[in-house]
């Protein structure tokens, strides 16, 4: 992260970050508990890509859910611009929402079929009771690399590429400060990814948007972003500045995650191969929940959780015997 940013306020914060789904019996008792997010708490700053990453299902996309408004929160707050947006149902804040917008994994899914590309991109400005001219389309289309004739086509006239430019499209028109980006390309060919990303990477700096970059392709992480957290079982155990974090890991668990990405592997490191699958997020291990997979376990991870603790050059671990 450069310094200015740094001086910067956040534009984005979060704190306590909580989503738990749960089970109810028909007298509204809580009878199973699934805590997908559980506690986690991080700040964007103006200008800059955030990456989070994690295995599959240890509640990566569930915190953009609840980052762009579409699942309500369990506990913990988001504050945008210093103000608190955790309330959706708050009019005011519904206003301030609108500078927080995503584009999904699937384009194909994430595009209603039945509807052309100008309606695609009108639907936020209808939804908002704004008037706009094909002229805006026009040149939503343009930032990410269309023609207007593109506006006459239904999704299942575009490739895969074409499909999520549209998504990107559509996440501009409401004219966004934070992009939430859910694993943007990982439905994508190979060489489509990164058109895509060096797409993305052009916009954020034209318009100084801020991104929040879920991806299970470290290397792509690695290049777009400046800082990263890696998420466990609903948790954060490790984040901070990319280079360093990639360059010397100081949890278990983001050592054996790093230590199996061949892009980066310089032949010195060594490949750790974790045992067992990640737990059910709804019968949560105790003490460190990373515990039953961690070969550097001792007794007292079993029963106290690690804090989050400063690490050095700007990193923090969760971790009882966090790597020197
Ligand atoms: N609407 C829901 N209702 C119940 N459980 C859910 C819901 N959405 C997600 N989950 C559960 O929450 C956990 C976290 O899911 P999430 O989709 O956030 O993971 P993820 O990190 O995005 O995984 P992936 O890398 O596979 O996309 C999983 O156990 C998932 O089954
Ligand atoms: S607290 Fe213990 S179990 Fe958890 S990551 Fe650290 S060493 Fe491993
Ligand atoms: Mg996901």
């Amino acid at each position: 992260m450069q310094e200015k940013e740094m001086q910067t306020k956040p534009v984005l914060q979060v704190k306590g970050l909580k989503k738990y789904f749960e089970k109810k019996s028909m007298r509204g008792r809580v009878i199973s508990s699934l805590k997908a997010v559980d506690d986690i708490s991080f700040d964007v700053y103006p200008g800059e890509s955030f990456g989070i990453v994690g295995e599959s299902g240890c509640g990566k996309s569930t915190t953009a859910m609840m980052l762009s408004g579409l699942y309500s929160l369990t506990d913990g707050t988001i504050t945008f611009n210093g103000v608190d947006i955790s309330d959706f149902s708050n009019k005011a804040v519904k206003e301030e929402r609108k500078k927080i917008q995503m584009v999904f994994q699937d384009p194909a899914a994430s595009l209603n079929p039945r509807m052309k590309v100008r309606a695609t991109l009108m639907e936020p400005f209808v939804i908002q009771g704004i008037k706009v001219d094909e002229s805006k389309i026009d040149e939503l289309l343009e930032i990410v690399g269309l023609s207007a004739a593109y506006k006459d086509r239904y999704p299942h006239e575009l490739s895969g590429g074409q499909k999520q430019r549209i998504g990107v499209a559509r996440a501009l028109a409401m004219d966004p400060q934070v992009i939430i980006l859910d694993e943007p390309t990982s439905a994508l060919d190979v060489n489509v990814q990164a058109q895509i990303i060096n797409l993305l990477e052009q916009i954020k700096e034209q318009k100084n948007l801020s991104y929040v970059l879920i991806s299970h392709d470290l290397s792509v992480v690695k290049t777009v972003c400046r800082r990263v957290a890696v998420m466990y079982l609903g948790k954060i155990v490790e984040q901070g500045p990319v280079d360093e974090i990639f360059a010397a890991p100081k949890h278990p668990y983001t050592k054996a995650l790093f230590s199996n990405i061949p892009v980066l592997d310089d032949e010195k490191r060594e490949k750790i191969i974790l045992e067992g699958d990640v737990p059910s997020p709804s019968k949560i291990p105790s003490g460190c929940r990373f515990h039953p997979r961690c070969w550097k376990a001792q007794e007292i991870c079993k029963n106290e959780q690690p804090q989050m603790r400063d690490t050095g050059n700007g990193c923090c671990a969760a971790c009882h015997f966090v790597e020197e």
